[in-house]
């Protein structure tokens, strides 16, 4: 089944990372933080790096958002929308959104937005992944895992059409 993917980031290589994070973002983590993690492709970072948070003695509140540009492909539409929202207050509150990649940065910029709009005291952002040089929106990530070549990966909650995200690694997808 996955024999058309190339390892990237095998799974000890990424939890080495996580760890690592943890304890980068352990400096900016206050009493007061939500974290909103992007539903679905972050799912496993997010549950790793929350455990990791956890062994350093974090305990956020954690609520999760499903957002999605129109299309189910390679390639994603100009349009972002919510399809699932969370349900924690916004207002006053310290942010961390987690996502899975940072591409265009369309994701992220709808969602950093929204959460300011909702009168969040701040937000930061952290990815597992980055693709450097595929910026249509001006933005950064506070924290960032890994920058991958501007290549399709899947694994470890990255999705092609929804297949893949079981993987424990992170690769890079070949044709089939
Ligand atoms: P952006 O809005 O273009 O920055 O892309 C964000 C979303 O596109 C991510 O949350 C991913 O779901 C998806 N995406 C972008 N590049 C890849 C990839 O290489 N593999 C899997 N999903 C990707
Ligand atoms: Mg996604």
């Amino acid at each position: 089944m996955a024999n058309n993917v190339s390892v990237l980031f095998t799974a000890e290589e990424i939890a080495r990372r996580n760890r690592e994070l943890a304890s980068e973002l352990a400096s900016s983590m206050t009493e007061n933080l939500l974290i909103v993690a992007l539903l679905r492709g972050s799912f496993m970072f997010a549950a790793d790096l929350i455990r990791e948070l956890s062994l350093l003695d974090f305990h956020p509140e954690i609520d999760f958002m499903t957002v999605s540009s129109y299309g189910n492909g390679s390639k994603s539409s100009g349009s972002v929308k919510i399809d699932k929202d969370i349900k924690a207050e916004v207002k006053g509150r310290d942010i961390l959104i987690i996502d899975d990649i940072l591409e265009s940065g369309r994701t992220l910029s709808f969602s950093r937005k929204l959460m300011e709009e909702r009168g969040a005291s701040s937000v930061k952002i952290a990815v597992l992944l980055e693709k450097p040089g595929k910026r249509v929106i001006e933005i950064n990530a506070d924290f960032t895992g890994f920058k991958v070549p501007d290549q399709f990966v899947v694994g470890y909650g990255l999705d092609h059409a929804n297949r893949y995200r079981e993987l424990p690694f992170i690769g890079i997808l070949g044709s089939e």
